[in-house]
């Protein structure tokens, strides 16, 4: 270090004057842009679960997305262009969350020595959230890029010839507990971080988000496995047919 370099470290001037605002900009990024995927993902495996209503809802649901109400039948395209801006964010995400990781082994062996030790629970809670994010590297990005090359196969026979007879069903299992984990604790740590609904005992308020936060992660778990499970039914009758699409009662003109 040079003699100015060894003095202003000592009077602290040049910390002071440099202090960078980047990494509080990505931190507040990366909070942003969660919010955001969780916000997403709660609306959207909740219109997933229009399979436990029906073929029929699934399939009118279907139709919104593809922007029936704007133009007539419909158009893949509107999914597609819906999932480019969600891999946008999404991998936003990621890199931000890069900075989190463990950067290496020992580090993570120290860290897993650590969490044992303490028995602490946010040491735990972010554990599960490092681990299933990592997960969702690979899987949101399988899926991700399968909703947008295959935009126009989605609906009640399509999404379930996919999900039984493409064999989708093993990775849509590990997608939705790695992200409904994940989307579940990292809305906890939003709370806790940015102290919203502290109230006037902070300690008391975390107890009731925790509750709150085990019980929407137990709702999206349950009805998640029974939409999988739907669709898992639907394609095992439909095998024989594999590839027929969806068509209302009467409709000839419309394919799903
Ligand atoms: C705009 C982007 C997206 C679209 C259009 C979309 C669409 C779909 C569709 C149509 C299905 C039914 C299965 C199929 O047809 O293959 C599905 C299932 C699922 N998606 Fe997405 N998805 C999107 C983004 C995401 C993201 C970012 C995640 C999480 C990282 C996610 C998590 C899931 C999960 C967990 C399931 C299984 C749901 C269940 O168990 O019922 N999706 N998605």
């Amino acid at each position: 270090m040079s003699q100015k370099g060894t003095i202003e470290s000592l009077t602290g001037k040049n910390s002071q004057k440099k202090k960078s605002r980047i990494p509080a900009k990505m931190d507040f990024l990366q909070s942003a842009t969660g919010a955001i995927l969780a916000l997403f993902i709660t609306f959207h495996l909740l219109f997933e679960s229009s399979i436990l209503l029906g073929k029929e809802s699934m399939y009118h649901l279907t139709k919104f997305f593809e922007g029936e109400f704007l133009i007539e039948g419909g158009s893949p395209l509107f999914i597609v262009f819906l999932a480019l801006g969600i891999s946008v964010v999404f991998i936003l995400h990621a890199l931000l969350a890069m900075r989190k990781f463990p950067s290496s082994y020992r580090e993570y062996q120290r860290f897993r020595t650590h969490a044992k030790l303490m028995g602490h629970q946010d040491t735990n809670l972010w554990f599960i959230q490092i681990s299933s994010g990592f997960m969702l590297f690979f899987l949101g990005s399988i899926h991700l890029f399968t909703m947008m090359t295959q935009a126009q196969n989605i609906g009640p026979f399509a999404s379930s010839d996919r999900i039984y007879s493409d064999m989708a069903w093993p990775m849509y299992l590990m997608l939705l507990v790695s992200v409904v984990l994940h989307a579940g604790v990292g809305v906890y740590r939003l709370i806790v971080k940015w102290g919203w609904f502290d109230g006037s005992d902070p300690r008391a308020s975390r107890r009731r988000h925790q509750k709150i936060i085990k019980g929407a992660v137990l709702f999206y778990l349950l009805i998640g496995l029974f939409s999988l499970a739907t669709y898992i039914k639907i394609g095992y009758e439909h095998q024989a047919d594999y590839g027929e699409r969806y068509h209302l009662k009467g409709e000839v003109t419309h394919a799903d």
